[in-house]
């Protein structure tokens, strides 16, 4: 393909430096980016008399037709272009004739790859929503059907109290409703349009900027036009959610993990999302999981990638810049496979509340209610919380556990205590007497499930 930039430059680089030069291998994806903007510039330039109507509307009818092709596969992207602006300018100008060389009139590269990127990325903020509403989606069903299941909450890994599975999806339910709001966020500064910055320092052509932005749905253009053809924050910002999403994401995963390995057992996974092992026969691999834990990793390097690229870059636009697109696009490809995935998957797990209650009725996850009935027969907390540890260790020594301690053992500890402590310490009253606002009761998760599902109406 012919250079269009051979200006100084004979243009006569060396097939390696072309290869190395070139980014059409990955930003050729933005092809229906890069012609819907450049139909918009024909249309702004137009209605500013910068190009004839008769031009513009060869050249709006030249890149549907290239729109067309590209998408039917008519029309395959040549990888020897250096990039896609290249690639669609070139096909068009083949197409049309000299309309085609008048398109690239008070534009640059440099805002064009800006708004290319921009367009993709609200795309992907958009499409990443949905999928994020699919898993919420997923977690409140699990979380209605389990508003009662009872099973052991951790601190340290260690039993610490009951919650209800319910509650505890609800946890994971909150992160992402976290990262809904930051993506809604992020999409409004991505959704700023870089065009009409031209090369860096803007153009002497009558132009009008915020038509162009209008036309491609943008809220607002950059006001300063080195930023805008240098700015790549919103990839950062974007990745830097992914990031944070993911790591919530990775966390769930983890617990998918243990709780389907023999040792809890409190959900199977099911077959779909279960490996087997190529010489062991017993075993059901929590592969998925483990692929969205370890795929995080790899977007917390796309992050920090382009964070580096960035870092003491002079204004305005530097080649360096063009490393942007593979980190961003992976990170969003990954996160869209993990959320692919983890859906369906925990639409389909099994609770085995009964292996979830068994764990549940060892740890002495009712000690703080033994101390608490304490604290309300008038003992200070201080006080009730050393007599409760001395009857847990008396229980761990005996291999007992709280409920079946006799009365007349309690009075030996205190004689505030009567028959009601074995109400106070069943585990279902206990979870079921957490009703502080988020706590762990059924009224409260219903509350939160509302909440949730409010958002995903
Ligand atoms: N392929 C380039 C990129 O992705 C497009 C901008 C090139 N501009 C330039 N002046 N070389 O960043």
């Amino acid at each position: 393909m012919p250079k269009l930039w051979t200006g100084v430059t004979a243009g006569n680089t060396s097939a390696l430096a072309d290869d190395f030069n070139s980014s059409i291998r990955f930003d050729k994806r933005m092809f229906r980016q890069d012609i819907e903007g450049s139909m918009a510039h024909a249309a702004m330039l137009a209605s500013r008399h910068i190009l004839s109507d008769e031009d513009r509307d060869s050249i709006i009818a030249g890149l549907a037709g290239i729109l067309q092709d590209l998408q039917d596969g008519t029309l395959a992207v040549d990888e020897q272009a250096e990039d896609i602006h290249m690639f669609v300018e070139q096909v068009l100008t083949e197409r049309i004739g000299e309309a085609g060389k008048r398109l690239h009139t008070a534009r640059s590269r440099n805002d064009q790859v800006a708004l290319d990127l921009r367009m993709y990325l609200r795309g992907e903020c958009d499409e990443i929503t949905a999928l994020i509403k699919k898993v919420l989606e997923a977690l409140a069903d699990l979380a209605d059907a389990n508003k009662d299941t009872i099973m052991p909450g951790y601190t340290h890994l260690q039993r610490a109290q009951p919650v209800s599975f319910g509650h505890y999806m609800m946890a994971y339910a909150m992160m992402l409703l976290r990262d809904l709001d930051r993506l809604k966020d992020c999409r409004r500064r991505i959704n700023i349009s870089p065009i009409g910055c031209c090369a860096l320092a803007g153009t002497t052509y009558d132009t009008d900027r915020r038509m162009e932005a209008e036309l491609l749905g943008f809220d607002d253009i950059c006001l300063n036009s080195m930023d805008g053809v240098s700015d790549r924050d919103f990839a950062v910002e974007l990745m830097g959610d992914i990031s944070i999403l993911m790591m919530h994401l990775s966390r769930m995963a983890e617990e998918l993990i243990l709780w389907a390995s023999w040792e809890f057992q409190f959900i199977s996974i099911s077959d779909a999302f279960t490996t087997g092992s190529s010489i062991m026969p017993q075993k059901r691999n929590a592969d998925m999981a483990e692929l969205i834990r370890g795929k995080t990793g790899r977007v917390y390097g796309d992050l920090m990638g382009l964070l580096t690229t960035l870092k003491g870059l002079p204004l305005a636009y530097n080649k360096d810049m063009q490393e942007d697109k593979e980190g961003v696009f992976d990170a969003c490809d990954t996160v869209k496979m993990c959320l692919q995935i983890l859906a369906p998957m925990l639409a389909t797990i099994t609770v085995r509340k009964e292996k979830m209650m068994e764990a549940a009725q060892k740890g002495f996850i009712n000690a703080t209610d033994l101390a608490d009935w304490l604290v309300k027969k008038g003992m200070s907390f201080r006080s009730a919380y050393k007599i409760s540890g001395q009857i847990v260790s008396m229980c761990m020594e005996k291999g007992s556990v709280l409920e079946s301690v006799p009365l007349e053992e309690y009075r030996k500890y205190s004689d505030l205590f009567d028959e009601t402590i074995y109400q106070a310490i069943d585990l279902k009253v206990c979870m079921e007497k957490r009703i502080s606002e988020g706590g762990t009761s059924a009224a409260s998760v219903e509350k939160q499930i509302a909440a949730v599902r409010s958002v995903l109406r």
